[in-house]
């Protein structure tokens, strides 16, 4: 799929996410999660700002929050005066950023891996981006290690992929495991299928 489809895509949800940031069921992941970013802090696909409410004002220098979406990113720029948070927004594509090397001290991703093309390399990017002694927070979802359940992710796979731009079936915890971030700390639910990461780039 091209990227100006999947951009539109993601447009029209931009009030779903808009209208969900305070009530969403997983509220209390975000919380723990995000709760832990401090310093100069990179979130990757930053939709309508669904993590903006958990962010500890006090520990951040400055978030640099990225997305593709241009109706995302406008409802997401409102939500960052209602949270008083230091935000500089870029909108691009995550495959054509670039930043320097060793450049965050937290790097946040929520719900995003579904979406992107390459996503090892994607995760290549996040651990680069990263300082060695830096954090990697991830909030993803993916394919359950229930045999009902992920059976019907594979059967509904092509169709999320139509309608909203999101796999089902990836295998979260493989990809991690194929890039250079190493685990601190995770965390697995409903079936196995959402996963919280605590990480940091490994071997650097
Ligand atoms: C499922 S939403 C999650 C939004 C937000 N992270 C959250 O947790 O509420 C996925 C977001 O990823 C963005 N996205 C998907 N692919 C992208 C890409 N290749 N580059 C930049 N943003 C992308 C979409 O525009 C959308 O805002």
């Amino acid at each position: 799929m091209n990227n100006k489809k999947l951009i539109k895509k993601f447009d029209k949800q931009a009030n779903t996410y808009d209208r969900r940031r305070e009530k969403q069921i997983q509220r209390k992941w975000r919380e723990k999660l995000i709760e832990e970013a401090q310093g100069s802090v990179l979130e990757v696909a930053v939709g309508a700002g669904g993590n903006f409410p958990f962010y500890n004002r006090e520990e951040i220098e400055k978030i640099t929050a990225v997305d593709f979406s241009p109706e995302m990113l406008e409802k997401a720029r409102v939500a960052a005066h209602q949270y008083h948070l230091p935000i500089e927004f870029v909108e691009s594509d995550i495959d054509q950023l670039e930043f320097e090397e060793n450049q965050f001290d937290t790097i946040v991703s929520t719900l995003s891996f579904c979406g992107y093309p390459q996503p090892l390399k994607t995760l290549e990017n996040l651990s680069k981006w990263c300082k060695p002694m830096g954090q990697i927070l991830l909030l993803e979802h993916g394919i359950s290690s229930n045999f009902i359940f992920s059976t019907l992710q594979k059967v509904l796979d092509p169709l999320a992929v139509r309608t909203i731009g999101c796999h089902q079936n990836r295998d979260i915890m493989e990809l991690i495991s194929l890039s250079p971030i190493e685990i601190q700390k995770v965390e697995h639910h409903w079936l196995d299928v959402f996963h919280l990461v605590w990480a940091k780039p490994k071997n650097k």
